[in-house]
């Protein structure tokens, strides 16, 4: 069905700008008379402003002003919810009012010449606050500042759990986590009269016009929001954060290019982060393994500003069959800035949980974990009664294990050795749903014998550029070097958020039906034109391969290039243009995607010395568009993961909220030196419920589980069970 051009291991087409320093991302723009915003930042987490004095700043070499809740511009509230695709990161105007519910909040913003002038008078600002006691740890939830979010349930399992034979119950805990990709966040705003240009790092520049324009108050057509080469987002760049606002208003008011990037430590309290989360897990089971009861009662934290719910509860409602299942989950208001999707949202710390409770139970039934899951396998979604679109998590299990040796695992607590070393190993289940949501795409077909693909998405990193050529190259055999592919621009067909791993499952059949569209535009003039060596053949019987327009029983060699037929009527090019949206039959399924990780670690008792020596993932998530870019996505995903389960936890000042490991050399993630041997395996069914291709996604699957595989294999190889992310040293040592 199609060229090798879909699923082999193709390499990025923008890899090579990348590379060679060519690639411009949001602060690199070269804007002439560009002046330079530099936040203050709260130094309290609750209370008031009283007073701002900015009289020494105002008067320092180079400053053009310093603006704050007195003197800034109305901004409105977003519809949010109202609206499609019009999300903020944080739906309170920046500078609405003196009002403080964070820690590094923004409170003014000083603008000069040069950026060092900025950050010298920026430090000149004196703000005086009226200052409260500030709640930013999860375990200060009352019920006062606490409310329901989500509930699931079915059957009975307040019943049932009492009453099973065999019981677990345990808390588990997440930290707050905090994103932190290698491009900072930064907003380039640039006024031509009433019209403005904003220069930004976001995984959606719809959304992002959609918000400015509201919050702005200006028209859209007013806003072109571009972003060409993301240094990765991880979902903290899904939604617009205050910085762009403030860049934004500030070149308006000061008739000037107006750039404001947030430096690494403002990443911790102004755009966003993971929660923490709290999950009490109990398990009922019979004798033999049977799950009769499975209940999660999650808590999460949340700002004082937002409802974000990081939804724990619809994976633990179908993970696993179980006749009695409850998920309830509630907010708890604190004084943090608001949280935000960060890759895998709500399935990563929930799936912690579920499968640290299953690895327990299993110890208590004195059964293999991977049999345990076996035994409880879900055939069906059991909470929306549907039936998987694909599911082929058994056949995942299987080559993992027999992959990986699990057959040669022996449960006894630290018998395996490796000389002085003890192994330990783990496993656990992967999963994230799949989604297909609307797009547009116009596909061009140009005199130069090239093609020009665009659509207002963007790539984040994740090899969306090349997705979009490769599709057109199938569709129309042209080279991949003869097609050129444009995104992240706000004024081109919108296109979808680059969230919930659904890009690639989204844009595909928008793609396919806009290159078939203009083929058939380049069929129509070779039949209709006098001259055409097709004239008043039927177009039906006509096709293009290898960029050539020929008859469907012939070979590709007996017709002409396509850009010959434009030259007969002196054709720049002709267009396809295709508006798509989920196949109402998708409703008809479940759609997910499973796999199964495997690990091995290496503990060293003499000092709790603690080393990932082995990793494999194997995957279920339809078919593959791109081997290379796919494995890349999975293998970065364990990366995270690992970082979840040995190193990263964003640690609040009870004092004054201010996150004090805000940095990269107290935030600590892994390094290469962290990462063992790392295998990933697709099994590649295609899932042709979501499109032509049975593409379902990979982009945050792969994080899901690890953090379980790991605390897994550490209870393996030690006999400590790890319930409290991350796993530190201390806690090894018994
Ligand atoms: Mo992803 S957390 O939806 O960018």
């Amino acid at each position: 069905m199609s060229s090798s051009v879909i699923g082999g291991p193709i390499t990025r087409i923008d890899g090579k700008l990348k590379v060679t320093g060519g690639a411009k991302y949001a602060a690199d723009y070269p804007i002439e008379k560009l002046a330079y915003g530099v936040a203050v930042p709260s130094t309290i987490a609750d209370g008031k402003i009283a007073r701002i004095d900015s009289v020494k700043a105002e008067k320092m070499p180079g400053v053009l002003a310093v603006f704050h809740h007195d003197n800034f511009d109305k901004l409105y509230r977003p519809a949010g919810a109202f609206e499609e695709l019009s999300r903020p990161g944080e739906s309170r105007p920046p500078f609405e009012d003196g009002n403080i519910y964070y820690y590094g909040q923004f409170v003014a913003l000083v603008v000069a010449d040069t950026f060092q002038q900025a950050q010298d008078a920026a430090a000149n600002v004196h703000v005086t606050y009226d200052e409260k006691a500030p709640l930013v740890l999860l375990n200060q939830a009352t019920t006062s500042n606490t409310t329901l979010a989500k509930k699931y349930s079915r059957g009975d399992a307040d019943s049932a759990f009492p009453k099973a034979p065999v019981q677990l119950d345990q808390t588990y805990t997440t930290p707050t986590e905090t994103h932190n990709p290698m491009e900072m966040h930064a907003t380039i705003a640039v006024w031509n009269k009433d019209k403005v240009t904003l220069y930004e790092s976001s995984q959606g520049v719809v959304n992002h016009h959609n918000v400015m324009s509201e919050m702005l108050g200006i028209p859209l057509e007013n806003i072109e929001v571009i972003s060409k080469f993301i240094g990765s987002g991880f979902g903290g760049k899904l939604f617009p954060w205050p910085h762009s606002l403030l860049a934004a208003v500030a070149a308006r008011k000061l008739g000037r290019p107006v750039k404001v990037s947030v430096p690494r430590t403002l990443m911790f309290t102004t755009v966003g982060h993971r929660p923490a989360t709290q999950q009490r897990m109990r398990l009922g089971a019979t004798q033999d393994g049977k799950l009769v009861s499975f209940q999660n009662d999650i808590l999460q934290h949340t700002s004082l500003v937002d409802d974000y719910v990081e939804d724990c509860t619809q994976v633990s409602s179908l993970l696993y069959s179980s006749p009695n299942n409850t998920a309830i989950q509630h907010l708890a208001r604190l004084n943090v800035g608001t949280p935000t999707p960060m890759r895998g949202p709500g399935r990563t710390p929930a799936l912690f949980a579920i499968e640290s409770a299953m690895d327990e139970l299993a110890i208590k039934l004195n059964m293999d974990a991977l049999e345990l899951r076996l035994k409880n396998y879900a055939e069906t979604d059991e909470a929306s009664n549907l039936p998987w679109s694909s599911k082929h998590l058994r056949e995942a299990y299987q080559t993992g294990a027999d992959r990986f040796g699990w057959s040669k695992r022996n449960p006894k607590v630290g018998s395996m050795r490796n000389g002085d070393l003890i192994q330990g190993w783990g496993m656990a289940t992967c999963t994230w749903p799949a989604g297909r949501h609307a797009a547009e795409v116009r596909v061009r077909l140009l005199a130069d014998g090239t093609a020009r693909a665009s659509c207002a998405t963007q790539d984040i990193g994740t090899g969306t550029y090349t997705v979009f050529a490769q599709v057109v190259s199938d569709k129309t055999g042209l080279p991949l070097g003869k097609i050129q592919v444009v995104l992240g621009d706000s004024a081109l067909p919108p296109g979808p958020t680059s969230g919930g791993s659904s890009v690639t499952s989204t844009v595909l059949p928008a793609i396919v039906e806009a290159t078939q569209k203009a083929v058939d535009a380049v069929i129509q003039v070779a039949v209709y034109t006098p001259n055409s060596p097709f004239q008043n053949v039927d177009a039906k019987t006509l096709k293009m391969t290898q960029g050539r327009i020929h008859a469907q029983d012939k070979s590709p060699d007996t017709g002409v290039p396509f850009q010959d037929i434009l030259a007969l009527r002196n054709l720049v090019g002709l267009d396809g243009h295709a508006k798509t949206d989920a196949d109402p039959d998708v409703k008809k399924f479940s759609t997910h995607s499973f796999g199964a990780h495997f690990c091995e670690i290496s503990f060293d008792p003499g000092i709790a010395r603690l080393r990932i020596t082995r990793w494999l993932t194997v995957i279920d998530s339809g078919r593959m568009v791109n081997a290379k870019t796919a494995r890349n996505q999975i293998l970065g995903g364990v990366v995270m993961g690992i970082g979840m389960g040995l190193f990263e936890a964003t640690i609040y000042d009870t004092r004054n909220g201010h996150p004090i490991n805000n940095n990269f050399a107290d935030y600590i993630v892994p390094v290469n030196a962290d990462i063992p041997e790392m295998d990933c395996i697709f099994l590649d069914y295609p899932d042709t419920v979501l499109n032509e291709y049975g593409a379902r996604g990979v982009g945050e699957i792969g994080l899901t589980g690890v953090a379980s595989a790991l605390t897994s294999a550490v209870y393996h190889a030690t006999g400590v069970r790890v319930r409290d992310l991350p796993i530190r040293m201390e806690q090894l040592l018994v």
